[in-house]
């Protein structure tokens, strides 16, 4: 129960990827030059028909922590203006808007969205974005689900509220909205239109069981004249015939611009349409339903153990896949060493307030959540 770590390949991605694979080796530069966009292409629309955007939007990447890197190093902010995010992010969104201040004279301010988080609210969380943004601050950067706790927020909610601050703001002072949204990706229904962000980036080697080593980074209209790009990329041909021409060759950005360059791992990225499909075959509703359903069972099966607290909401609508809980009396490693050794593969959540996770998703049965349950009874 750890796919909020990393996936095992799905058959259909296995075998996608053991196809491209075999004919790379068979001979590389000819699948490549024969196939490459093609298929690059088909990876990107197929993460941009799931996000419900057009693919001109999506830039591949190779995980969240590449997608957070570039977007937020890459923003044109300056002296005078900051970046806004929270206690309960990631280390990657924390060190990305290092990089992106230390290199601009940009300032980042952190709040927290809830004192505890047993009372966290949606409404709560909103009205505590809305009091701290200031005429200077230019990105909000926030994660959908927690990984800290499993905290879902809400991001439709919050993205409305901004829309408010920014109609009373010229363009260049819009508040943007970036996304770490690596732990609702796969789980929820969200287009990228009801989340309402201007980045959303997601690794899709967890909850999508895509290929490892891939990712997106999904980019508003607002938000590709918002950033500079990092790498130079291999995706948009039209780079390479006018450098070659000796022509002027900078570009307005798009989700290929903005594609970090460079030959690929490409048998996985082109795998990852399969990944899609697959999430569009089983339908979208009932992969949400069927996460939140065995989520919620195993908080409830925690819940009743004596000695074990159960962190993450119960509600579905602040919560997602994650399940996040303590042990009294024991530390994190100390329960997830032991429930290794009763053939439960849990985390422990890499914050400074750590909590074990276990993260249940539409490859579990119910009767995996109950075994789980009753290894944790089985260790206190
Ligand atoms: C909130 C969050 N963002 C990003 C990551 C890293 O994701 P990736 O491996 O796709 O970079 C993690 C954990 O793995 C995470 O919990």
């Amino acid at each position: 129960m750890s796919t909020m770590l990393i996936t095992s390949h799905p058959a259909p991605v296995r075998e996608a990827i053991g196809r491209h694979r075999d004919a790379l080796d068979a001979d590389p530069v000819a699948y490549l030059e024969e196939n490459g966009t093609r298929l690059t292409e088909a990876s990107r629309a197929a993460a941009a028909s799931y996000l419900g955007m057009h693919p001109a939007h999506v830039a591949l990447t190779d995980s969240t922590t590449m997608g957070v890197g570039l977007i937020y190093t890459g923003l044109k902010v300056g002296p005078g203006q900051e970046v806004l995010t929270t206690d309960e992010d990631y280390y990657v969104t924390h060190e990305s808007l290092r990089h992106l201040t230390d290199a601009t004279g940009a300032t980042e301010r952190r709040i927290s969205l809830f004192d505890d988080i047993s009372e966290a609210t949606d409404g709560g969380i909103v009205q505590r974005i809305v009091d701290a943004i200031r005429p200077e601050t230019r990105l909000l950067a926030l994660t959908w689900v927690h990984s800290s706790t499993g905290l879902k927020i809400p991001v439709g909610s919050i993205a409305v509220a901004l829309q408010e601050i920014n109609a009373g703001r010229d363009e260049q002072d819009h508040v943007l909205f970036g996304l770490d949204a690596v732990h609702g990706f796969g789980v929820e229904t969200d287009s990228f239109f009801d989340l309402g962000v201007d980045f959303l980036m997601a690794g899709c080697h967890k909850w999508l069981f895509g290929p490892r080593g891939t990712g997106i980074a999904a980019i508003s209209e607002r938000g590709l004249g918002a950033v500079r790009p990092i790498v130079p990329t291999f995706d948009d041909a039209r780079v390479f015939s006018r450098w070659y021409a000796g022509e002027d060759y900078a570009l307005s950005n798009n989700g290929r611009t903005l594609t970090p360059g460079g030959f690929k791992d490409f048998e996985h990225r082109w795998a990852l349409a399969e990944a899609f499909a697959l999430h569009e075959e089983i339908g979208r509703a009932r992969v949400a339903e069927r996460t939140h359903t065995l989520a919620g069972d195993l908080k409830d099966a925690l819940a009743g153990i004596r000695g074990v607290s159960v962190v993450t909401p119960r509600q579905p609508g602040l919560s997602a896949g994650i399940v996040c809980f303590d042990v009294e009396g024991l530390e994190p490693e100390e329960v997830v060493s032991r429930l290794r050794s009763r053939s439960v593969v849990a985390s422990v959540a890499p914050y400074p307030s750590a909590h074990v996770r276990l993260t249940p998703s539409i490859r579990n049965s119910e009767a995996e959540i109950e075994a789980a349950a009753r290894a944790v009874r089985s260790i206190i």
